[in-house]
């Protein structure tokens, strides 16, 4: 089946059977390896791009349901060779070890700021919640964060 995906802002076909995932279009289709496989169930956050402006697991939705929504991927936050703010603040704040999660906590704290540009402590941790860091950095993810609270998105 060919389908039509938008993603970054750009039109893309994908010629693959219904049930492949979205995030094997984006890294084995699209070249867009940003985001990570991880738990491959929804349940560890490395996978997370913004659907419609909402962060969402790309290991457990088809290219079937991913057509005629907004895809952004981590690559898409800001133009080649650039980082959005939030990436910088997680560089600046050295908020990762290993760089399994980040492509997903990334795009969950730019959800999260564009709706809530001062959120709390605990909004930061209730955002980071579906997130796993087996390097334990979720201390400095979330000063990362809260450095980047006000920068307007
Ligand atoms: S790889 Fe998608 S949530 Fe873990
Ligand atoms: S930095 Fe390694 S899993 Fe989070």
């Amino acid at each position: 089946m060919r389908y039509r995906l938008d993603v970054n802002g750009e039109m893309r076909e994908a010629d693959v059977p219904a049930s492949t995932t979205l995030l094997d279009v984006l890294r084995e289709d699209f070249g867009l390896t940003g985001s990570h496989l991880g738990c491959g169930h929804g349940a560890c956050g490395a996978c997370y791009v913004l659907v419609d402006s909402e962060p969402a697991a790309s290991c457990t939705m088809s290219v079937e349901e991913a057509e005629g929504r907004h895809i952004v991927t981590v690559e898409g936050l800001a133009p080649a060779g650039s980082l959005h703010p939030v990436q910088q603040a997680f560089v600046d704040g050295d908020a990762m070890q290993c760089g399994a999660c980040t492509t997903g906590m990334v795009i969950s704290t730019v959800s999260l700021l564009m709706k809530n540009p001062h959120p709390a402590e605990g909004e930061i941790l209730d955002a980071m919640s579906p997130h796993l860091c087996r390097c334990g950095a979720y201390g400095r993810v979330v000063k990362a964060v809260q450095s980047v609270r006000g920068v307007a998105l």
